[in-house]
């Protein structure tokens, strides 16, 4: 393989918050579908408090996952044209909705008559109970994560893709030595 194909790559800090927070954000997907449908009970709130925990510490990893990319920026693109753009694109909505999901979430909770809690320590209260906002943030947090859900479906049929095809796409955002220049 020529040094060119590897020799740009996500730096390592990037690449393990990359897969770190998919992993991370995937179940709180699939927890969050499931916890809704638990009856009333410690079980149903245990999910609820875990789903709030993690939900906060995605929305910490998407913030450092952004001061990261600052620091030291990703790759050139290694399609050229409308290919490149839609990939920008693509990741840019990513970002927004890693950051407007769990935003949503805590506005959500934070307008209920409960205390937010992380990992059981109580956080500061934000406002006072408010049915309608409660709503309206959790449809919000409702929508952005079926609009995450179908943006995840494609960025992973075009990660297959490229993969499939072996243009190294796959393999810069995989941690392993840094050949070339
Ligand atoms: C099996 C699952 C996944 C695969 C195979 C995958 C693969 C990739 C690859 C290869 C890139 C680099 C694209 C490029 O160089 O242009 C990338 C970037 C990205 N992925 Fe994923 N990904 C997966 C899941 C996820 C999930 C679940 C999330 C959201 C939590 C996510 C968020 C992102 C973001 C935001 C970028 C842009 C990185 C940047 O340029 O700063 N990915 N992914
Ligand atoms: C990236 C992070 C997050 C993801 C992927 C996520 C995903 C989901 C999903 C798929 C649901 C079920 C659909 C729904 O009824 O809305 C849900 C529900 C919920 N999430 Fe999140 N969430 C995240 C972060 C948060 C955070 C940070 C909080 C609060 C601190 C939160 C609070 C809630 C609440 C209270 C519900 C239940 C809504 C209801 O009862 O209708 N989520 N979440």
């Amino acid at each position: 393989m020529s040094a060119g194909a590897h020799a740009e790559r996500y730096a390592l800090p990037a690449v393990l918050l990359h897969w770190l927070q998919a992993a991370l954000v995937l179940w709180l997907l699939w927890l969050g579908w499931n916890m809704v449908e638990l009856p009333k009970g410690a079980e149903r709130s245990a999910a609820y408090a875990l789903h709030k925990s993690f939900g906060l510490v995605a929305l910490g990893l998407v913030l450092l996952r952004l001061a990261v990319r600052r620091l030291l920026p990703p790759p050139a693109p290694l399609a050229a044209g409308h290919e490149a753009r839609l990939a920008a694109a693509a990741h840019r909505l990513l970002y927004a909705l890693l950051l407007a999901l769990p935003l949503a979430g805590y506005l959500a909770s934070a307008f209920t008559p409960f205390a937010m809690k992380i990992f059981g320590v109580e956080l500061p209260r934000l406002a006072a109970p408010d049915a309608a906002m409660n709503a309206f943030f959790k449809s919000v947090h409702l929508v952005a994560g079926w609009s995450l859900v179908a943006l995840l479906a494609l960025h992973i049929a075009a990660a297959a893709r490229h993969a499939l095809r072996r243009d190294g796409t796959l393999a810069r955002m995989l941690p392993g030595r840094v050949s070339g220049n």
